[in-house]
């Protein structure tokens, strides 16, 4: 199966390209206006958007405060300027038409050419003086015809342009210098549809303010036809407007039609001579008098027409009749042809000047807006460039700052991490050796102590507690004279190695202020020995002991625990082992071979005191016992001796001694209690040392935190800027590049119509 494609018509293409070609050739030369028109239109409209972009865009980045300016006052003022100037030039460019008025003496059938160009009656005709002002021939858009006054907006009907513009109607006051425009539905005429307007005026025979007619009529007009009358010659009064004419416009476009040529058909005899000389003394008149064209292109200038020939042919024609019917004269044919020739001529002339007149000078200014706009773009596409570049240069100095300061932070933490331990591990050494040495030192202390004792218990705790405050501030007083010098010291010198450290990550006027904003506050040591509680059990034994009595001596072999054991538990038990676990934390537990040897004692000892205590048969027995060995005499001296001892001891055993021995046990008492937190103070001490310095480091680090924020910050509205001046950048660069493709577009205009030649 195969796919059969129909081939392109080719005859239909070609047929389509030959008609467009056609269109072209046989299109009126008025069409190169029109499009001219269309295109400058269509380039300022665009323009004015541009403009209004632009001021929009720079308005809006001139209110911007984000930013430091990338645009002046200015910038914003001028562009406004340009933005109503170039609405103004538009409003203009699209009321641009192009104009040619009539003029001529009397009767020379200046409204006869018009209307045979319109192709119907349009304006008022007829012998004598008929047109008595100017008469303006425009196109509309309506199909209805009618008339508009000067001064007035009333819409009249057209039947009374016969009456407004006709002399001989005098009942309407017009004077020959008034306007009446003649709107004309375009859909009748193709001439009007192109934008042209044609103007009639009053004979200049029959006026003398010829130059207020200039001043009114002429100075916009692309092109004069002076309608001549080819019965007569080029009349002084003819020559003379034209060269007042001449003299206020640079080269003026004049056309002379030699009109009612027809006349020539009736002395053919004569016709060549009379065209010659005609043609000898216009050419004269346009090259030599006026001087606006060359000899060359004179006869381009001068035709030999005859207006009511071609005006009845062309009604006729409309008419459905034959053009050449009815009573036409000899040669009409010819002239007809010379007519549509000057028509032609005419179109070419008028479209080329007026696209030159009309538009140059607004192409010029378009450029000269358009290149502005492109410059004040690019300004503002170097100042955002500039500003982002240094946006950029801050973010990457932020960001390396931010990069150094984490790197120093995290190195300078395990520093300070290191030497805050180092620190503490002296503190607690140095704290427990100093509480070691006062507490061997605590006699001192305790002798220190001056209050009434009394043995009662009321007194008696009183006494401890303020003893045991007098050693807590004792003690502290002591602690702080020897460590806390040395440590507030170096602890001082550790923050001050820590500060000027982390100084360096702060912000330059922040370092300044770094010791306010990280306060030292006064530290001092609390050591928090707590007496009270450590020696609340604290129970003293003060009542009399006989140094020789049982107790005591008991007491000086085994150590007080021990006697009271052996006084109370072995009585008459058999000896059993001792607990192995010391009562005393601090006391070494006790060798096998003192635990035998002990044994031995306290059975021995055990004997003596059962003995004591049973019976007084016993003494007798041992006292027996005694006298036979030693003999009474010196039995009777220990006695005494005894007793004499006995009594001494018990005189001596006054408030002060019980006050003394109260203070010894309290000494031995808290020593021992004292010995158990040494290493607990070494390390409270210790801790505070710690969390003081740790307090300071993280009172820097939230200051080097609070600058990283910062630094953070920064970054952030760095990356906003940079963001924000990108899009800015893109769109004045837009922007500019529309202005540069504008300008390419006023070029090709100007190349296509301006330095156009045919
Ligand atoms: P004003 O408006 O009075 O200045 O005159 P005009 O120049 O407008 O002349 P108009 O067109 O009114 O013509 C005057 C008379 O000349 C009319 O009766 C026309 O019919 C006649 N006429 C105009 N053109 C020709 C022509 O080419 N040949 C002949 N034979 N008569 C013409
Ligand atoms: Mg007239």
């Amino acid at each position: 199966m195969s796919l059969v494609f129909p081939r392109p018509n080719t005859n239909t293409v070609h047929g389509k390209k030959d008609k467009r070609l056609m269109a072209e050739v046989n299109a009126s030369p008025l069409k190169h206006f029109v499009t001219a028109k269309k295109k400058i239109n269509g380039i300022f409209e665009q323009l004015g958007a541009y403009i209004k972009e632009s001021a929009s865009f720079l308005e809006d980045t001139h209110k911007n405060e984000e930013l430091d300016p990338v645009t002046t006052e200015e910038q914003v003022q001028e562009v406004r300027g340009y933005l109503t100037k170039v609405a103004s030039i538009g409003e203009v460019l699209a009321r641009r038409q192009m104009k040619v008025v009539f003029f001529g003496r009397t009767s020379n059938g200046k409204s006869s050419v018009i209307n045979a160009m319109l192709c119907d009656k349009v304006l008022p005709s007829g012998i004598g003086h008929t047109t008595n002002c100017f008469l303006r021939v425009e196109g509309t858009d309506g199909n209805e015809a009618f008339l508009l006054t000067e001064g007035s907006e009333e819409r009249k009907s057209i039947k009374t342009v016969n009456h407004l513009a006709h002399a001989l109607h005098q009942d309407e006051d017009l004077d020959a210098g008034s306007l009446v425009c003649v709107m004309w539905p375009k859909a009748k005429c193709a001439l009007l549809r192109d934008d042209l307007v044609l103007v009639d005026s009053p004979g200049i025979d029959v006026t003398t303010e010829l130059d207020s007619w200039i001043d009114k009529f002429c100075l916009d007009a692309d092109v004069f036809v002076l309608v001549a009358n080819s019965e007569s010659t080029l009349m002084q009064t003819e020559k003379s407007f034209f060269h007042k004419v001449n003299e206020r416009l640079s080269s003026p476009n004049i056309f002379i039609l030699n009109n009612r040529w027809d006349a020539s058909a009736s002395e053919p005899e004569y016709m060549d001579e009379v065209h010659r000389q005609h043609m000898d003394r216009c050419t004269n008149f346009l090259v030599d008098e006026l001087g606006v064209v060359d000899r060359a292109q004179a006869s381009d200038r001068i035709f030999f027409v005859s207006a009511k020939e071609v005006l009845q042919a062309r009604v006729q024609k409309a008419q459905g009749m034959p053009e050449a019917g009815g009573a036409l004269a000899e040669g009409f044919q010819a002239r007809m042809f010379e007519f549509q020739n000057f028509e032609r001529r005419f179109e070419e002339c008028i479209s080329q000047s007026a696209v030159k007149t009309k538009f140059e000078q607004h192409t010029v200014r378009a450029k000269q807006i358009s290149e502005a706009l492109r410059c004040i773009m690019d300004s503002v596409h170097i100042a955002a460039q500039e500003q982002r570049i240094y946006c950029l240069e801050t973010k990457e100095d932020r960001q390396d700052r931010l990069e150094f300061i984490d790197n120093q932070l995290d190195l300078l933490t395990m520093d300070c991490k290191a030497k805050i331990k180092k620190i503490t591990e002296e503190v607690e050494k140095q704290v427990s050796n100093a509480f070691a040495e006062e507490i061997r030192k605590l006699h001192v202390l305790v002798d220190d102590f001056h209050m009434d004792f009394h043995p009662s218990l009321v007194v008696l705790k009183v006494y401890k507690n303020e003893l045991h405050r007098h050693i807590e501030e004792g003690l502290g007083k002591n602690m702080s004279e020897r460590c806390s010098t040395s440590i507030t010291s170096a602890l001082q010198a550790t923050q001050t190695i820590m500060i000027e450290g982390l100084k360096p990550l702060l912000p330059i006027p922040v370092r300044e202020q770094v010791d306010k904003l990280v306060p030292r506050q006064c530290f001092s040591l609390s050591y928090d020995l707590a007496c009270d509680k450590l020696c609340s059990d604290f129970q003293e034994d003060i009542s009399f002991h006989f140094s020789l009595g049982w107790t005591m001596l008991v007491n000086r072999f085994l150590g007080p625990k021990n006697t009271r054991r052996a006084l109370i538990g072995y009585n008459n038990q058999v000896p059993r082992p001792m607990a192995l676990t010391p009562v005393s934390t601090s006391m070494p537990p006790f060798p096998q071979s003192a635990m035998t040897q002990e044994e031995l004692m306290v059975s021995m000892v055990t004997g003596l005191a059962s003995l004591t205590s049973r019976t007084s048969m016993g003494v007798l027995v041992v006292g027996g016992v005694i006298w036979k060995a030693v003999g009474w005499r010196l039995i009777a001296l220990s006695v005494g001796l005894y007793g004499l001892l006995y009594i001494y001891e018990r005189l001596t055993w006054t408030t002060k001694a019980k006050e003394r021995t109260f203070k010894r046990q309290f000494v031995d008492y808290a020593t021992e209690k004292l010995q158990l937190i040494v290493s607990y103070t070494g390390s409270n001490c210790s801790h505070q040392v710690q969390q003081e310095l740790a307090g300071v480091f993280a009172q820097l680090c939230q200051q080097v935190d609070v600058t990283r924020q910062n630094l953070e910050d920064e970054i952030t509205d760095m990356n906003r800027k940079i963001e924000l001046l990108n899009s800015l950048q893109s769109k004045a660069k837009l922007l500019r590049n529309k202005a540069g493709w504008l300008d390419s577009e006023l070029n090709m205009f100007t190349q296509q119509y301006l330095h156009h030649s045919k």
